[in-house]
Order: C-alpha cells, then structure tokens, then sequence
C-alpha cells in the first residue's frame, strides 16, 4: 500500500511540495511523542518540523521517554520537553491549558494502541491525553504499532470513535515491521508526516503569502524637537496584520511611531518620516504578494528640518512661514512597480465626504487593485476608535461593510483582499 494514500487519512496529497513546505512557517506544533519502536523516527521528525518552519514543543509520555530521551527532543527543538500533568516548576512556566492553547497542531507520533484508546475513552490520565482533552486546534495521529494490535476490534473501535470527533490519522503505513510481522501499522516517515502536517494548514486563505503592511502615522520634522504628524493610531493596520498572520502569511508590518504591541508572528520594522516608510518598504519590497498601505502618511513635509530649535523673536509677533514640499506617494510607487515586482496593492481612503467617489478616483489615480474607504467624519469610527466600518472597493466590485470592531473587520478585510488576489492571479 502507498502511504501517502492511506485510506485512514483523508485529504489528498498534492504535488507542489516546495510551494507547499512554506505552510509551516510560523506554524506551532506540538508533538506528542508515545512509547513505540517507531519513537525513534520522532527524533528526525521534529528536526524536519522545524527545518520546515514550524515552531516544535514536544511532550512525552513515561512510556515514550522509555524509547528516546526527553534531552534529546529537548536539543531537537529547541524549547524544553514537557513530561509530567502535576509538575509545579513545567505549570509555573508554560502550563498545560496554556500548551494547548499554544499549538496549531497537536501531532502524536507515534500514537501506540494504548494511547488512542485512552483517547478514545477520554481520559486524562497523563499531561499528553489531557492536553488532547484541553486543546481547541486540530489534532493528527500517526499510528504506530504491531499489525494485530491495529487490526484488532478494541483498536479500530478506538479509531472510529477517534474519527468521528474529528481526529484525523495520518496512515499507518504497511510493510515489514520492528517485530519481524509484516502488515499494516509502520510509521509514516517524518518526511511524510511533515507534508501531511502541511497539508493540515492549505486551507488558510493566505497560506504561504508574503503580506506587507504600512501602518499608524508618519512624523515630518520642523526642527530637532517639533513636527508635523496626524491623529493615526496605527489600529487598523495592526489588527491587519494579526489577521493575515493568522491566516497563514507571512508579515512584515512596517510602522509608523504608535503605542501598540507587534503582533504574534508578525515582523515589524519601525519607521518615523514619509521617505523613512518610501525607503523601508521598497527595500522590502522582493518577493511580497500583497500590500496594503494603511499608514495614514503625510503629504507634505517642511522644505527643511532647521538644524537647531527655531526660536521666536522675542521683539516681534510676527508668525512663521515653513515651506513645505511633497512627500513621495509611497502606495502609487508600490502600484506602479514593472510586472512581476508589482505586489497585489490595496489602499485605504480615510474621508469626510463623499466618501465612496473620492475613494474610486484614488482607486484609478493610484492604479490600485483595492481601495477601503471609510468615513473618519463619524468619531465613534475611524482613526483613534476601536470601530470601524468600510466600504471595499475594486474595479468591478463594491460591499460595504457595517460597524465592527477593528479586529473582526480586519479578519473580514483578510478574506476579502485573498479573494480578490485570488481571482487577479487567474486572469
Ligand atoms: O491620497 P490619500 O492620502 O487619501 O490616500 C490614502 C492611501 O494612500 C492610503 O493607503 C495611504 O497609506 C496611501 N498613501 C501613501 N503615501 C502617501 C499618501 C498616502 O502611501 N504619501
């Protein structure tokens, strides 16, 4: 039997394995490790995991330290190993609810007979069948045992049981096995379960995409302690950013001066000025799919910034000119990079009228795949408010969408710009 093909597990495998490897970029996965022969292979499995780009904490089972050593996988992955439900020193630092919580994937590899059916019973008699219980993301089994103990009833009943919660199983395989039998119940090998554990996460709308985005205001000099700036807060853009991070891409959130954390996977490069973000983001610029400017960047800036702090005349009330020059149209200059540099480039229009006209002529003026406008007349929405309600905009395409929180917007937001990515891909 070819593995890849097992009829325990359900989604087909797909060819484009390079492409498909980035999907475990960022990924956390959380490997449980049981006591089986094939424990061995979880050794290469957890060093493939990360060359892949997943993030690896490994708890074991008393029976799976019997086979491999927690010092091991503790080398391998790179974070500690967790082994015991009831120890206080591993609860004061990562606890159990907060593991399971952690992880996008929970793997047990191998999964012996005993452990699914414990599984299947719901226990939690140990940290690995607790953190099963506790855990919200989805969890996988590679299956790992003698081929009577798979093809007995009390196992399979256990499988089903397994599947009908959701579980899915990656194999087993069939072949010689460590015993001398020959029949169904090997390990997949740790190149198979790392494209399987890939396979988990394709569903992500923006799996394997590189997005950048500009955020919160920019600051324009007048001398060494004043300048001229905007009521930005920078929320929308980081709440973007979350979003398309969880979403699967990769994110490079390119900031102007704000009071907000960086989000969880998410790259962020701080800038001040309107040519510190030009030339931050057209240094960055190789390989992104998507950008979305939503830095709220000032037109202009003054002709000079004085070297000294300017002072007031003491004899005179006369006021004080600064000449001020334009600043580069950073989301223009993205929009109008050669083919094949050209990101998929969406913008935001913050108005105070008209706002559905003025946004379709920045759409056009700009060459913009996408523009969002919204209405930052209405205070309880727009710039410093944690609401916000949009109108999308594409060239054959408009959808308002009503008051949300920024958060949920911008999940909204994600789907919307993939989709439309989406179908620009395919013309
Ligand atoms: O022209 P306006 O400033 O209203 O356009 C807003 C859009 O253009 C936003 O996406 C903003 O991030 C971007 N923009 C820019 N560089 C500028 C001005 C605006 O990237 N100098």
């Amino acid at each position: 039997m070819n593995c890849l093909h097992s009829p325990y597990y359900n989604r087909p495998i797909q060819p484009e394995v390079g492409h498909r490897m980035l999907r475990l970029r960022n990924k956390r996965i959380l490997l449980g490790i049981t006591g089986g022969i094939a424990a061995y292979k979880s050794a290469e499995l957890t060093r493939e995991l990360r060359r892949q780009g997943a993030e690896v904490h490994v708890v074991m089972t008393r029976a799976g330290q019997e086979f491999i050593t927690p010092l091991t996988l503790q080398a391998l992955s790179g974070n500690p190993v967790h082994t015991d439900l009831l120890d206080p020193e591993a609860e004061a630092g990562m606890g159990h609810i907060e593991l399971a919580r952690w992880a996008d994937l929970v793997l047990v590899a191998p999964a012996t007979a005993d452990f699914m059916s414990r599984m299947a019973a719901g226990l939690g008699n140990d940290l690995l069948t607790t953190l099963c219980l506790a855990t919200h993301s989805p969890i996988a089994l590679a299956p790992a045992m003698n081929q009577g103990m798979w093809q007995d009833p009390a196992t399979q009943k256990s499988i089903e049981t397994l599947k009908s919660r959701g579980v899915t199983l990656f194999g087993p395989a069939e072949g010689s096995q460590a015993c001398g039998e020959v029949g169904p119940g090997r390990m997949l090998e740790p190149v198979e379960l790392v494209e399987h554990c890939a396979g988990m996460f394709q569903f992500e709308c923006l799996t394997g995409k590189r997005v950048m985005i500009t955020a919160g205001p920019t600051r324009e000099a007048i001398d060494p302690v004043r300048y001229i700036t905007n009521h930005s807060s920078g929320k929308m853009g980081f709440a973007l950013a979350e979003a398309a991070a969880e979403a699967g891409a990769e994110v490079l959130l390119v900031a102007g001066p704000v009071n907000l954390e960086t989000p969880e996977r998410v790259k962020r490069v701080n800038i001040v000025s309107a040519e510190d973000l030009y030339k931050a983001v057209h240094d960055n610029m190789d390989d992104q799919d998507i950008f979305i400017g939503t830095a709220a960047v000032a037109d202009y800036r003054p002709a000079q910034c004085a070297p000294g702090k300017l002072k007031k005349d003491p004899n005179s009330d006369a006021g004080l000119t600064i000449e001020m020059v334009r600043n580069p149209d950073i989301i223009a200059s993205v929009a109008k990079l050669p083919e094949g540099k050209r990101p998929f480039t969406v913008g935001f229009a913050a108005e105070t009228s008209d706002v559905v006209g003025y946004a379709k002529g920045k759409l056009q003026r700009k060459s913009l795949n996408m523009i969002i406008a919204n209405d930052v007349s209405d205070s309880s929405i727009g710039f410093n408010s944690d609401n916000n309600a949009v109108t999308v905009i594409a060239p054959d395409y408009e959808e308002a969408i009503p008051t949300g929180s920024k958060r949920t917007l911008a999940r909204q937001l994600v789907k919307m710009i993939s989709q439309q990515f989406e179908q620009t891909r395919k013309q």
